[in-house]
Protein backbone atom coordinates (compact mmCIF):
# COMPACT_ATOMS: atom_id res chain seq x y z
CA UNK A 1 0.00 0.00 0.00
CA UNK A 2 0.80 3.53 -0.90
CA UNK A 3 4.26 4.82 -2.11
CA UNK A 4 6.80 5.88 0.02
CA UNK A 5 9.67 4.80 -2.24
CA UNK A 6 8.62 5.35 -5.95
CA UNK A 7 8.89 8.36 -8.30
CA UNK A 8 5.37 8.18 -10.11
CA UNK A 9 4.25 10.89 -12.81
CA UNK A 10 0.49 11.54 -14.07
CA UNK A 11 -0.26 14.29 -15.53
CA UNK A 12 -2.99 14.64 -18.26
CA UNK A 13 -4.70 16.61 -20.78
CA UNK A 14 -8.47 17.31 -21.93
CA UNK A 15 -8.63 16.12 -25.16
CA UNK A 16 -11.26 19.04 -26.67
CA UNK A 17 -8.74 19.67 -29.44
CA UNK A 18 -5.37 19.85 -31.02
CA UNK A 19 -2.17 20.50 -29.06
CA UNK A 20 -0.77 24.23 -29.85
CA UNK A 21 3.09 25.87 -29.48
CA UNK A 22 1.54 26.75 -25.84
CA UNK A 23 1.52 22.95 -24.93
CA UNK A 24 4.67 22.65 -26.10
CA UNK A 25 6.59 25.12 -23.90
CA UNK A 26 4.27 24.41 -21.30
CA UNK A 27 3.97 20.86 -20.77
CA UNK A 28 4.88 18.52 -23.68
CA UNK A 29 8.81 19.51 -24.17
CA UNK A 30 9.18 19.13 -20.80
CA UNK A 31 7.07 15.71 -20.48
CA UNK A 32 9.73 14.47 -23.21
CA UNK A 33 12.58 15.49 -20.43
CA UNK A 34 11.41 13.89 -17.62
CA UNK A 35 10.71 10.56 -19.68
CA UNK A 36 14.10 10.60 -21.02
CA UNK A 37 15.99 11.29 -17.49
CA UNK A 38 15.04 8.35 -16.05
CA UNK A 39 14.17 9.49 -12.88
CA UNK A 40 11.06 7.90 -13.10
CA UNK A 41 10.01 4.58 -12.41
CA UNK A 42 6.61 5.37 -14.04
CA UNK A 43 5.10 8.58 -16.03
CA UNK A 44 1.47 7.94 -17.44
CA UNK A 45 -0.23 10.48 -19.17
CA UNK A 46 -3.99 10.88 -18.98
CA UNK A 47 -6.28 12.03 -22.16
CA UNK A 48 -8.83 13.02 -19.75
CA UNK A 49 -12.02 12.56 -21.85
CA UNK A 50 -14.26 12.32 -18.80
CA UNK A 51 -13.29 15.45 -17.51
CA UNK A 52 -13.79 16.99 -21.28
CA UNK A 53 -17.46 15.47 -21.01
CA UNK A 54 -18.17 17.86 -18.13
CA UNK A 55 -18.26 20.27 -20.36
CA UNK A 56 -18.94 18.90 -23.39
CA UNK A 57 -21.99 16.60 -22.01
CA UNK A 58 -23.85 17.81 -25.16
CA UNK A 59 -20.82 17.24 -28.01
CA UNK A 60 -19.03 14.01 -27.56
CA UNK A 61 -18.27 13.55 -30.58
CA UNK A 62 -15.74 16.53 -30.27
CA UNK A 63 -14.39 14.61 -27.38
CA UNK A 64 -14.26 11.58 -29.41
CA UNK A 65 -12.42 12.81 -32.47
CA UNK A 66 -9.65 14.70 -30.60
CA UNK A 67 -8.74 11.93 -28.63
CA UNK A 68 -6.60 10.64 -31.51
CA UNK A 69 -5.63 14.02 -32.73
CA UNK A 70 -3.80 14.64 -29.05
CA UNK A 71 -1.90 10.79 -29.26
CA UNK A 72 -0.67 12.14 -32.49
CA UNK A 73 0.53 14.73 -31.06
CA UNK A 74 2.32 13.23 -28.12
CA UNK A 75 3.62 10.66 -30.06
CA UNK A 76 5.17 13.20 -32.76
CA UNK A 77 6.61 15.50 -30.06
CA UNK A 78 8.40 12.80 -28.72
CA UNK A 79 6.37 11.18 -26.09
CA UNK A 80 7.55 7.30 -26.65
CA UNK A 81 4.81 4.67 -25.54
CA UNK A 82 8.01 2.25 -24.37
CA UNK A 83 9.03 4.54 -21.74
CA UNK A 84 5.57 6.48 -20.66
CA UNK A 85 2.12 4.96 -20.38
CA UNK A 86 -0.80 6.83 -22.53
CA UNK A 87 -4.55 5.63 -21.26
CA UNK A 88 -7.97 6.79 -21.35
CA UNK A 89 -9.87 7.87 -18.57
CA UNK A 90 -13.30 6.49 -19.53
CA UNK A 91 -12.22 3.47 -19.89
CA UNK A 92 -10.73 3.11 -16.41
CA UNK A 93 -13.44 2.52 -13.96
CA UNK A 94 -11.63 2.64 -10.83
CA UNK A 95 -11.63 6.31 -11.44
CA UNK A 96 -15.00 6.78 -11.28
CA UNK A 97 -15.79 4.68 -8.05
CA UNK A 98 -13.01 6.56 -6.77
CA UNK A 99 -14.66 9.99 -7.72
CA UNK A 100 -17.45 8.96 -5.93
CA UNK A 101 -16.20 8.21 -2.31
CA UNK A 102 -14.00 11.35 -2.67
CA UNK A 103 -16.85 13.74 -3.64
CA UNK A 104 -17.86 12.76 0.42
CA UNK A 105 -14.26 14.47 1.62
CA UNK A 106 -15.42 17.85 0.04
CA UNK A 107 -17.15 20.20 0.70
CA UNK A 108 -19.59 21.98 -1.45
CA UNK A 109 -18.47 25.76 -0.65
CA UNK A 110 -14.93 24.03 -0.56
CA UNK A 111 -15.53 23.32 -4.84
CA UNK A 112 -17.19 26.93 -4.92
CA UNK A 113 -13.38 28.15 -4.17
CA UNK A 114 -11.48 26.78 -5.76
CA UNK A 115 -10.17 30.03 -8.20
CA UNK A 116 -9.67 27.98 -11.50
CA UNK A 117 -13.28 26.34 -11.62
CA UNK A 118 -14.25 30.06 -10.52
CA UNK A 119 -13.17 31.03 -13.35
CA UNK A 120 -13.50 28.72 -16.02
CA UNK A 121 -17.40 28.75 -14.75
CA UNK A 122 -17.44 32.89 -16.01
CA UNK A 123 -15.84 31.90 -18.99
CA UNK A 124 -18.37 29.46 -20.41
CA UNK A 125 -21.19 31.33 -19.33
CA UNK A 126 -22.34 28.28 -16.28
CA UNK A 127 -23.39 31.17 -13.94
CA UNK A 128 -26.24 32.31 -16.24
CA UNK A 129 -26.53 29.34 -17.98
CA UNK A 130 -26.51 26.98 -14.87
CA UNK A 131 -23.31 24.90 -13.61
CA UNK A 132 -23.29 21.12 -14.38
CA UNK A 133 -22.77 19.26 -11.21
CA UNK A 134 -20.25 17.56 -12.74
CA UNK A 135 -18.42 20.27 -14.04
CA UNK A 136 -18.21 21.93 -10.80
CA UNK A 137 -17.04 18.48 -9.06
CA UNK A 138 -14.50 18.05 -11.62
CA UNK A 139 -11.61 18.89 -9.37
CA UNK A 140 -12.52 15.75 -7.01
CA UNK A 141 -12.16 13.32 -10.59
CA UNK A 142 -9.01 14.91 -10.44
CA UNK A 143 -7.73 13.96 -7.54
CA UNK A 144 -9.04 10.06 -7.74
CA UNK A 145 -6.86 10.75 -11.44
CA UNK A 146 -3.79 11.35 -9.23
CA UNK A 147 -4.06 9.37 -6.17
CA UNK A 148 -5.19 6.18 -8.20
CA UNK A 149 -2.03 6.26 -9.55
CA UNK A 150 -0.21 6.94 -6.51
CA UNK A 151 1.71 9.82 -8.29
CA UNK A 152 3.78 11.82 -5.88
CA UNK A 153 4.64 14.46 -8.91
CA UNK A 154 1.85 15.97 -11.17
CA UNK A 155 3.79 18.27 -13.74
CA UNK A 156 0.70 20.95 -14.92
CA UNK A 157 0.45 24.41 -15.87
CA UNK A 158 -0.20 27.15 -12.83
CA UNK A 159 -3.83 26.95 -13.31
CA UNK A 160 -3.55 23.81 -12.09
CA UNK A 161 -2.30 24.50 -8.63
CA UNK A 162 -5.77 24.57 -7.06
CA UNK A 163 -6.48 20.95 -8.22
CA UNK A 164 -3.40 20.48 -6.37
CA UNK A 165 -4.19 21.60 -3.15
CA UNK A 166 -7.91 20.21 -2.87
CA UNK A 167 -6.20 17.04 -3.79
CA UNK A 168 -3.75 16.94 -1.42
CA UNK A 169 -6.42 18.11 1.06
CA UNK A 170 -8.69 14.79 -0.01
CA UNK A 171 -5.43 12.76 0.66
CA UNK A 172 -5.00 14.16 3.73
CA UNK A 173 -8.41 13.75 4.63
CA UNK A 174 -8.73 10.28 3.66
CA UNK A 175 -5.63 8.66 5.40
CA UNK A 176 -6.90 10.42 8.27
CA UNK A 177 -10.20 8.98 8.34
CA UNK A 178 -9.02 5.59 7.11
CA UNK A 179 -5.85 4.80 7.76
CA UNK A 180 -2.39 6.03 5.46
CA UNK A 181 -3.36 4.65 2.41
CA UNK A 182 -3.12 7.78 -0.18
CA UNK A 183 0.17 9.27 -1.36
CA UNK A 184 0.20 12.72 -1.19
CA UNK A 185 1.17 14.51 -4.43
CA UNK A 186 3.12 17.50 -5.22
CA UNK A 187 2.43 19.55 -8.27
CA UNK A 188 5.60 20.68 -10.47
CA UNK A 189 5.05 23.57 -12.58
CA UNK A 190 6.99 25.07 -15.37
CA UNK A 191 9.89 27.33 -13.97
CA UNK A 192 10.02 30.29 -16.35
CA UNK A 193 7.69 33.07 -17.46
CA UNK A 194 7.76 31.97 -21.42
CA UNK A 195 6.61 28.63 -20.45
CA UNK A 196 4.19 29.42 -18.15
CA UNK A 197 2.12 31.69 -20.19
CA UNK A 198 3.25 31.68 -23.99
CA UNK A 199 0.35 34.11 -25.20
CA UNK A 200 -1.67 33.89 -28.66
CA UNK A 201 0.06 34.99 -32.08
CA UNK A 202 -2.22 38.07 -31.46
CA UNK A 203 -1.34 39.03 -28.01
CA UNK A 204 -4.04 37.84 -25.77
CA UNK A 205 -2.94 36.47 -22.91
CA UNK A 206 -3.70 32.80 -24.24
CA UNK A 207 -4.09 30.41 -27.34
CA UNK A 208 -7.50 29.40 -27.86
CA UNK A 209 -9.21 28.06 -30.40
CA UNK A 210 -11.42 30.02 -30.14
CA UNK A 211 -9.90 33.32 -31.00
CA UNK A 212 -8.23 31.80 -33.69
CA UNK A 213 -4.48 32.95 -31.96
CA UNK A 214 -3.05 29.47 -32.27
CA UNK A 215 -0.07 27.49 -33.62
CA UNK A 216 -1.25 24.18 -33.83
CA UNK A 217 1.72 21.51 -33.94
CA UNK A 218 0.66 20.38 -36.72
CA UNK A 219 -0.25 23.32 -38.52
CA UNK A 220 1.76 23.53 -42.14
CA UNK A 221 4.42 25.61 -42.86
CA UNK A 222 2.46 27.75 -44.81
CA UNK A 223 -0.44 27.85 -42.22
CA UNK A 224 2.79 29.02 -39.27
CA UNK A 225 3.97 31.78 -41.79
CA UNK A 226 0.78 33.04 -42.27
CA UNK A 227 -0.29 33.15 -38.53
CA UNK A 228 3.40 34.77 -37.68
CA UNK A 229 3.45 37.44 -41.01
CA UNK A 230 -0.44 38.10 -41.00
CA UNK A 231 -1.38 38.13 -37.50
CA UNK A 232 1.14 38.15 -34.72
CA UNK A 233 1.27 41.23 -32.79
CA UNK A 234 4.71 43.52 -32.41
CA UNK A 235 4.87 47.20 -31.43
CA UNK A 236 1.96 49.35 -32.73
CA UNK A 237 4.22 52.24 -32.46
CA UNK A 238 7.37 51.26 -34.22
CA UNK A 239 5.59 52.55 -37.78
CA UNK A 240 8.66 53.13 -39.98
CA UNK A 241 12.05 50.55 -39.62
CA UNK A 242 14.02 53.86 -37.88
CA UNK A 243 11.76 54.26 -35.09
CA UNK A 244 12.78 52.86 -32.25
CA UNK A 245 11.05 49.51 -30.96
CA UNK A 246 9.42 47.95 -28.04
CA UNK A 247 9.99 44.33 -26.49
CA UNK A 248 7.16 44.64 -23.83
CA UNK A 249 4.56 42.93 -25.10
CA UNK A 250 5.70 42.28 -28.46
CA UNK A 251 4.68 38.80 -29.37
CA UNK A 252 7.98 38.14 -31.55
CA UNK A 253 9.91 38.56 -29.16
CA UNK A 254 8.44 36.49 -26.35
CA UNK A 255 8.23 33.52 -28.85
CA UNK A 256 11.87 34.33 -29.68
CA UNK A 257 12.21 34.62 -25.99
CA UNK A 258 10.76 31.08 -25.68
CA UNK A 259 12.29 29.20 -28.45
CA UNK A 260 15.86 30.60 -30.28
CA UNK A 261 18.69 29.97 -29.13
CA UNK A 262 22.50 31.67 -29.86
CA UNK A 263 23.27 28.52 -32.65
CA UNK A 264 19.82 30.27 -34.33
CA UNK A 265 21.64 33.20 -34.90
CA UNK A 266 24.87 31.65 -36.26
CA UNK A 267 22.57 30.00 -39.21
CA UNK A 268 19.67 33.02 -39.97
CA UNK A 269 20.99 36.13 -38.27
CA UNK A 270 24.73 36.28 -37.86
CA UNK A 271 23.87 39.90 -37.83
CA UNK A 272 23.22 39.41 -33.90
CA UNK A 273 24.99 36.78 -31.65
CA UNK A 274 22.47 36.68 -29.41
CA UNK A 275 18.77 37.64 -28.41
CA UNK A 276 20.20 40.50 -26.66
CA UNK A 277 21.91 42.10 -29.18
CA UNK A 278 19.02 42.16 -31.79
CA UNK A 279 16.61 43.38 -28.85
CA UNK A 280 19.05 46.22 -28.31
CA UNK A 281 18.64 46.99 -32.13
CA UNK A 282 15.16 46.63 -32.57
CA UNK A 283 15.20 49.58 -29.02
CA UNK A 284 17.57 51.84 -30.72
CA UNK A 285 15.57 51.60 -34.21
CA UNK A 286 16.78 50.19 -37.03
CA UNK A 287 15.18 46.82 -37.36
CA UNK A 288 12.07 46.10 -39.14
CA UNK A 289 9.38 43.41 -37.73
CA UNK A 290 9.82 41.65 -41.52
CA UNK A 291 13.43 40.46 -40.22
CA UNK A 292 12.47 39.63 -36.88
CA UNK A 293 9.15 37.51 -38.54
CA UNK A 294 11.57 36.11 -41.20
CA UNK A 295 13.79 35.16 -38.69
CA UNK A 296 11.24 33.78 -35.65
CA UNK A 297 9.46 31.85 -38.67
CA UNK A 298 13.05 30.14 -39.29
CA UNK A 299 13.74 29.50 -35.40
CA UNK A 300 10.13 28.06 -35.47
CA UNK A 301 10.35 25.59 -38.57
CA UNK A 302 13.25 23.68 -36.20
CA UNK A 303 10.78 22.67 -33.59
CA UNK A 304 7.65 22.19 -36.28
CA UNK A 305 9.82 20.35 -39.05
CA UNK A 306 10.22 17.30 -37.29
CA UNK A 307 6.91 17.14 -35.28
CA UNK A 308 5.32 17.45 -38.36
CA UNK A 309 7.31 14.72 -40.32
CA UNK A 310 6.96 12.57 -37.22
CA UNK A 311 3.17 13.04 -37.69
CA UNK A 312 2.36 12.67 -40.86
CA UNK A 313 4.49 8.68 -40.00
CA UNK A 314 1.53 8.07 -37.59
CA UNK A 315 -1.20 9.51 -39.86
CA UNK A 316 -0.95 6.53 -41.75
CA UNK A 317 -0.86 4.06 -39.30
CA UNK A 318 -3.78 5.06 -37.00
CA UNK A 319 -4.15 1.05 -35.97
CA UNK A 320 -0.78 1.37 -34.17
CA UNK A 321 -1.82 4.80 -32.68
CA UNK A 322 -4.87 2.57 -31.49
CA UNK A 323 -2.88 0.02 -30.07
CA UNK A 324 -0.88 2.11 -28.20
CA UNK A 325 -3.56 3.45 -26.55
CA UNK A 326 -5.02 0.63 -25.63
CA UNK A 327 -2.15 -1.21 -24.22
CA UNK A 328 -1.35 1.31 -22.18
CA UNK A 329 -5.21 1.69 -21.04
CA UNK A 330 -5.02 -1.84 -20.36
CA UNK A 331 -2.30 -1.40 -18.14
CA UNK A 332 -3.74 1.66 -16.44
CA UNK A 333 -6.57 -0.16 -15.64
CA UNK A 334 -4.52 -3.02 -13.39
CA UNK A 335 -2.68 -0.02 -11.57
CA UNK A 336 -6.19 2.13 -11.23
CA UNK A 337 -7.89 -1.32 -10.53
CA UNK A 338 -5.43 -2.40 -7.54
CA UNK A 339 -5.49 1.33 -5.82
CA UNK A 340 -9.11 0.73 -5.58
CA UNK A 341 -8.94 -2.22 -3.89
CA UNK A 342 -6.76 -0.55 -1.58
CA UNK A 343 -9.09 2.46 -0.80
CA UNK A 344 -11.74 -0.31 -0.35
CA UNK A 345 -10.13 -2.09 1.85
CA UNK A 346 -9.20 0.74 3.93
CA UNK A 347 -12.87 1.72 3.97
CA UNK A 348 -13.47 -1.51 5.18
CA UNK A 349 -16.16 -1.47 1.98
CA UNK A 350 -14.22 -4.44 0.63
CA UNK A 351 -17.40 -7.55 1.64
CA UNK A 352 -16.73 -9.89 -1.03
CA UNK A 353 -12.69 -10.46 -0.86
CA UNK A 354 -13.53 -12.69 2.09
CA UNK A 355 -16.43 -14.17 3.87
CA UNK A 356 -14.64 -12.74 7.11
CA UNK A 357 -17.78 -9.86 7.36
CA UNK A 358 -20.24 -13.09 7.83
CA UNK A 359 -18.81 -13.77 11.31
CA UNK A 360 -19.08 -9.60 12.32
CA UNK A 361 -22.59 -10.28 11.24
CA UNK A 362 -23.62 -12.78 12.93
CA UNK A 363 -22.15 -11.56 16.30
CA UNK A 364 -24.68 -8.29 15.51
CA UNK A 365 -27.43 -10.17 14.89
CA UNK A 366 -27.03 -12.35 18.30
CA UNK A 367 -26.62 -9.05 20.34
CA UNK A 368 -29.49 -7.31 18.75
CA UNK A 369 -31.79 -9.82 20.53
CA UNK A 370 -30.15 -9.68 24.15
N1 LIG B 1 -7.38 19.59 -15.73
C1 LIG B 1 -6.23 19.34 -16.55
C2 LIG B 1 -6.16 20.43 -17.61
O1 LIG B 1 -7.16 21.00 -17.95
C3 LIG B 1 -6.25 17.97 -17.21
C4 LIG B 1 -6.17 16.84 -16.23
C5 LIG B 1 -7.12 15.91 -15.97
C6 LIG B 1 -5.06 16.54 -15.39
N2 LIG B 1 -6.70 15.05 -15.04
C7 LIG B 1 -5.45 15.37 -14.64
C8 LIG B 1 -3.82 17.12 -15.16
C9 LIG B 1 -4.60 14.81 -13.70
C10 LIG B 1 -2.98 16.54 -14.21
C11 LIG B 1 -3.36 15.40 -13.48
O2 LIG B 1 -5.09 20.68 -18.13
Amino acid sequence: MGNDTKNIILTGDRPTGRLHLGHYVGSLKRRVELQNSGEYDDIYILIADDQALTDNADNPGKIRDNIVNVVLDYLSAGLDPNKITICVQSALPALHALTFYYMNLVTTARLSRNPTVKAEIQMRGFADEGLPAGFFAYPVSQAADITAFKANVVPVGEDQLPMLEQTREIVEKFNRIYGKTLVLPKAMIPENETQRRLPGVDGKAKMSKSLGNCIYLSDSAKTVKKQVNGKMFTDPTHLRIEDPGHIEGNVVFTYLDAFCNDRHFADYLPAYANLQEMKDHYCRGGLGDGVCKKFLIQVLEETLEPIRAERAKWENHIDDVYDILRDGTLRAREVTNETLSEVQQAMRIDYFNNRNIIKEWEKIIKEQHI
